[in-house]
């Protein structure tokens, strides 16, 4: 993309145009408009995601590959599916693979990796991640597989870099990276992750659960093997996605039924699909990439669209970061976890985790609730991290995780309720 093109995306992000496409932000709650801050445990979806998924139901619900109209509409759908997720990573349509949720995906990888895994051999995970992205790798070592853990520097919350190379191994076979933490939102080098397990010959994967709907994925130009999300975190439903290598997709011998055929994707994915979520899923991209269009209308391609959205995307949620997070570090008794300092808010979606003394995680987000703000409490199952951190026995964090439809309003009417509680009032 240009600079002058970034340039003319900074002046003028059109946050109305966005909010306009929701329909669950008009709600309110107890009088109150409701403020949606839980953009990290799923999105809200625009109008068209809504109406992609009835008229699936209502026009074209089937099973694939009959020899009638309406299944021959769900055959269209599946096409669709793959060639817009594949827009959306980078990568060949048969290199995407649908399934329940990203958690259900890396656990069907993980059974078929484990099955050319040989005792003495070993999987690399971190202490910043969501459990989706661990205990599928775990499990692995009721075969005989090593586990290790890369450890994370608790002052910023970001990947200690040293450990982690230091825990690459001749005898490592994958190492396991989130693209962005969903509970304190850093994001982490995935290039130099990739770059360190290829030299030692292991695989990388790359749980972007988190980072999709704040940046854009080019499975191509990271070379990760694997990179899984899932839909209703980036405005779509219910859905998981997972990318593979077309290597290791091939080489690999997944758990499938019978009747799926050996062809890519088919034999990973065994069953029905949910060709409603497929049909939402790419009214989700469409939606991402018309927000490209409307701040770059020269934008062509699908994928050149989707860049330019994130590139909108990026620059409206770093100023959002910076009142948020200037905000809250001003607020007497208030502990903040993960990166605090501007210059680096380029490693940091804006997600953000807090305490507050004198009231529990649950306490705060419940005054919140009830003032229509909507924030999460606990550990987000990043269990490793809110153990690290200290704080899994004492009701986790406070997490206010915003995305591109949140507005500064918002914030202001948050950091006012935050400082009239510090105040006692
Ligand atoms: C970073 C991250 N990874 C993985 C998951 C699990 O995703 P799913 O619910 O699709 O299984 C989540 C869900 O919150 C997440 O935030």
């Amino acid at each position: 993309m240009s600079s002058s093109t970034k340039a003319a995306i900074v002046s003028r992000f059109d946050v109305e145009w966005a909010r306009e496409q929701f329909p669950a932000l008009q709600q309110k709650v107890y009088g109150h408009p409701a403020i949606f801050f839980d953009a990290p445990g799923g999105t809200q979806v625009p109008q068209r995601v809504i109406d992609a998924i009835s008229n699936y139901l209502a026009n074209s619900n089937a099973n694939t590959h009959g020899a009638f109209a309406t299944s021959e509409r769900t055959d269209e759908i599946y096409a669709a599916g793959h060639v817009a997720m594949a827009d959306f990573f980078n990568c060949d349509p048969d290199e995407v693979i649908f399934g329940a949720n990203m958690t259900t995906l890396t656990f069907a990888l993980s059974r078929a990796i484990g099955r050319e895994l040989k005792s003495g051999d070993e999987l690399l995970v971190t202490r910043l991640d969501h459990d989706a992205n661990v205990s599928p790798w775990v499990s692995l070592e009721e075969r005989g597989t090593k586990v290790r853990t890369a450890e994370i520097k608790p002052t910023d919350c970001t990947l200690d870099m040293f450990d982690l190379q230091a825990k690459v191994r001749r005898t490592t076979r994958l190492v396991a990276v989130g693209y962005a933490a969903n509970a304190v939102g850093t994001i982490n080098d995935v290039r130099e992750v990739v770059r360190l397990a290829h030299g030692v010959g292991a695989m990388a994967f790359i749980d972007a659960v988190h980072f999709a709907p704040h940046g854009l994925i080019d499975v191509r130009d990271l070379d990760c093997d694997f990179l899984a999300c899932s839909s209703y975190k980036f405005f779509g439903p219910h859905l998981g996605v997972l990318y593979g290598k077309r290597e290791h997709l091939e080489r690999l011998r997944p758990y499938k039924l019978r009747a799926c055929t050996e062809e890519l994707p088919d034999r990973w994915e065994s069953g029905t699909q949910n060709h409603e979520g497929m049909a939402g899923a790419i009214a989700a991209i469409e939606y991402l990439a018309d927000l490209g269009r409307h701040h770059a209308p020269e934008a062509q391609s699908r994928r050149a669209a989707l860049a330019a959205a994130y590139e909108a995307i990026g620059q409206y949620e770093r100023k959002l970061s910076e009142r948020l997070i200037g905000g809250l570090l001003a607020i007497p008794g208030l502990t903040f976890y993960g990166i605090t300092d501007p210059a680096k808010f380029d490693q940091r979606t804006p997600t953000v985790a807090i305490r507050m003394e004198g009231h529990t995680p649950r306490e705060l987000a419940t005054h919140l609730g009830e003032r229509g703000i909507f924030t999460w409490d606990g550990n987000y199952y990043a269990i490793d991290l809110a153990e690290r951190l200290g704080v899994q026995k004492s009701g986790g964090m406070l997490r206010i995780g915003l995305t591109h439809y949140n507005t500064f309003e918002e914030i202001d009417r948050l950091l006012g309720e935050l400082r009239s509680l510090a105040a006692g009032r």
